[in-house]
This record gives structure tokens, sequence and C-alpha cells, in this order.
């Protein structure tokens, strides 16, 4: 088999045999392959697309290229979570420690931030000492001990994802159903959870930016894992104002603690407790969605969430007396106020360029080496729907850097579009596949 041939097959609008697929699959990931026929591989993926059962066959050759964790050793049914990415999006820190404390054992594979998008890794960095590459024997201990540990990618946990994903990334060619898909599913499925719960994400801040595409994805990633025997439930939800009111790293830990004791922004909220209501759900521990509902508020009421958070902070190195006090965590010291430049309503905050600007202040990486600074970020005063005068103000932005200061101001100034009547309210919650 040559690969020059798979990639004319492709390029001419053919669907790939399975044997193809695994030739290229594994030959990339044994490094046998080289970057610049893969790249123009994804490319004609890019722009031909893969059908079902080839979508599948990616998804099951990339889940094999690697270790497959055995989750057997933990009790209970047990539940993981992914997010297809976006801005604002802390959920995993707030969600997580709820469900826990309702009873369902939580061992979750998370990510760090690509692009304009946070990663729920990076965010954990923020308490002092949090540390994620843990072996995978502490990670099981620790959901038996106390219902909860989170973990990064390993390097043996579908290393064909790992490298696929770093070249997509700089080939303009993560945007592809097909490829997203089989991208989360393979870590999912090798990650050993028996029930998933998926965050689709749709618009200007997600990589799918209609509902159409974003329904397709969730359709295709719910027939994936029912396939392999996992029960499945994706929430769709928009992504096209950031999630809640910060953005950046350690701000955003502040939120989802807020959160946690109840005094969260309210489309924050309703996307912690939807998802929670399912994950508890295909956790077995409520039969109804009334029931699971009232079991998260007392998670919540009584406290016992953010024991879970300080617990789980604890128990993987990090300090939790921050989870009880938040001004422990590192916020930057200065401050820009941004204000509105005419008076009327906010129509829109093109999201992507919230989590641009706050890529330039320091807060995400534009390469994969660069280190991040966790305390700098912006926290916004005003969303869409909201009256102003010209002169208010509309968000602050926290920095330690000068560097990169105006362009980053001027990127958040300009996500910012204003309408002379109140735009229709957009529901956060735009489906739920099951
Ligand atoms: N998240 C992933 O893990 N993979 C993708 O391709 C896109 C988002």
């Amino acid at each position: 088999m040559r690969m020059v041939d798979i990639i004319a097959s492709k390029r001419n609008g053919n669907e790939l045999t399975d044997e193809e697929i695994s030739f290229f699959v594994n030959g990339y990931t044994k490094g046998e392959i080289p970057d610049y026929q893969v790249s123009a591989l994804m490319m004609a993926i890019y722009f031909r697309g893969m059908n079902e059962r080839e979508t599948l066959t990616l998804t099951n050759v990339m889940a094999d290229s690697g270790d497959k964790l055995d989750l057997s050793a933990i009790k209970g049914i047990k539940v993981d979570k992914h997010s297809t990415g976006g801005v604002g999006d802390k959920t995993s820190i707030a969600l997580t420690p709820i469900v826990a404390a309702c009873g369902v054992p939580i061992a979750k594979m998370s990510g760090r931030g690509l692009g304009h998008t946070g990663g729920t890794i990076d965010k954990l960095e923020s308490f002092n000492g949090f540390n994620v590459s843990i072996p995978t024997e502490t990670f099981i201990k620790n959901v038996n001990d106390i219902g909860i540990s989170l973990m990064g990618q390993t390097a043996d946990l579908a290393p064909a994802d790992k490298k696929l994903y770093a070249l997509r990334d700089v080939t303009a060619t993560v945007e592809n159903m097909s490829l997203i898909a089989s991208s989360i599913m393979s870590k999912k499925l090798a990650a050993g959870a028996d029930a998933i719960v998926l965050d689709v994400k749709t618009g200007s801040g997600a990589f799918m930016k209609t509902l159409e595409d974003s329904k397709a994805l969730a359709e295709e990633m719910v027939t994936i894992g029912k396939g392999a025997g996992r029960k499945m439930v994706a929430v769709i939800s928009d992504m096209d104002q950031p999630l809640g009111r910060k953005v950046g790293n350690a701000l955003e830990v502040i939120e989802a603690i807020d959160t946690l004791r109840g005094k969260g922004p309210e489309d924050f909220t309703l996307l912690v407790r939807t998802l929670a209501t399912y994950m508890i759900m295909l956790g077995g521990k409520a039969s109804s969605e009334d029931e699971a509902l009232r079991m998260i508020d007392d998670a919540i009421e009584s406290g016992k969430a953010l024991d879970k958070l300080a617990e789980f902070v604890k128990a993987q190195g990090g300090d939790p007396s921050q989870v009880y006090d938040t001004s422990l965590l590192k916020i930057a010291d200065k401050k820009k106020v941004i204000t509105a430049e005419k008076s009327g309503y906010i129509s829109r905050i093109v999201c992507d360029s919230v989590g641009v600007s706050c890529m330039m202040l320091g807060g995400g990486r534009a390469s994969k080496e660069d280190v991040i600074d966790l305390s700098v970020g912006i926290e916004l005063l005003k969303k869409v729907g909201s009256k102003v005068n010209a002169g208010d103000e509309l968000a602050y932005v926290y920095y330690n850097d000068e560097k990169n200061l105006d362009a980053a101001l001027e990127k958040l100034k300009g996500s910012y579009e204003y309408s002379e009547i109140a735009p229709e309210p957009q529901k956060l919650i735009k489906e739920v596949i099951k």
C-alpha cells in the first residue's frame, strides 16, 4: 500500500477502506509516514469528508493506537464528560465535584487550552501545587477514596490522536466533523468510562459555528459511543458569547467556586445543572431529572460539593485553602477598563475574539511550548442583551505584561456589536441528544 495512493483516492472523493485507514494511522503513529503526506490527507478529508463507516474505523484505530485505561477497579458506573471547547468554559471545575458529591465516581481525562479555547488542566493549575501528571494507580485510588480524580492525557493514551491533533492544529484542518468526532471519541473510548456526557458547543466561539453542524457532530459522537457499548448523552449548548462572566484561568476557577456556593452567573449555573443532571442519571443515582436536580441543589446548599472540590484539590497536591478563600488565588494586579463606544443594546460579543484577546494577554498558548500566565483574563460586566450608554464600563482586563496589551484591548473592543433594538434572547441549551 502506498500513502500517495490513499491521498489521491480521498482527493478524488472516494471512500477509504478500513485497511487504508489503519495503514495511515498506524504508519503515522510509528513515525513511518511523514507529516507532509498526512497533512495532505487531512486537507483532502477536510474537503471531501468521511462517511459514517470511515469515521467509525478512524475512531477505533486511533483508540487502539496505545494503552487503554482499565477502570474496572473502580466501583460503580464511571461517568466521563467532554466539551468540544469554548471561551469561559470552566464547566468541569464546578460540575465534577457536584456529581461526585451525588455519589457518581468521576474518573476524568482533561486537556489543556488550544487556540482560542481554554482547557481544564491549565485552569486547575491555578491552585498552588496542583498536579495532573499522576500515575494511573493514584488516579484510580483517588476515585475509590474520594470519588473524583482528573488527569491529563498520558503519552500512551490514543497517541495517534495526539500526533494528528497537533498536526491539524497547524494545518488548518481542525474544523471537520469526522476528524473532530474521531479525535474526541478515540480519547474517550481509550479512557474507559462506562457513560459519557458530551457538551457540544455551537456558535462563534466553537469549532462548529452552526447549529446544524454541531447537531451532526453530536449525533455522530453519540452513535460512535453507543456502538462501543457506552451510555451516551450529548447536550448542544450556546458558545456564541463567552460562558459566564470570567475568561482566563484563575478568574474562571473563582467563578466555578462561586457557582459551587450557589452564587454563579445564570447561564453557567444552568449549563452545570443540566450536564450534572444527565451525569447523575447515567450514573444510576437518580431515575428522573427532578430527582437529579434535587440532589444537585442539596450538594450545593449543604456545601458538600465545595468540600468535594477541596478534597480533590488536596488529593492532587493543591492548596485546599484557596477553595474556601478565593482571594488566595493569584489574579494580575494591573487592570484596564473597556467602555461602550455607542449607546444601545449589545447585540453580539464575537466569542472567539474574546478568547484570542485573553490569549494575547498571555492567558493561552500561541504554540505548544508557550508558558501561560494563569493570573490574566477578562471580566465581562455586560453581556448580549444589556442596554448601555456610550462610555459605560463593559469589561475589566487583568494583565501583567504591556507587550500585547493594546492589541488585546483592541481585539476585545472590536468583539462588541451594538443595535438600537434589543436582540432576541438566545437559548443556552439548544438541544439534548440521547
Ligand atoms: N477537541 C478534541 O479533542 N479534538 C478535536 O478535534 C476538537 C476538539
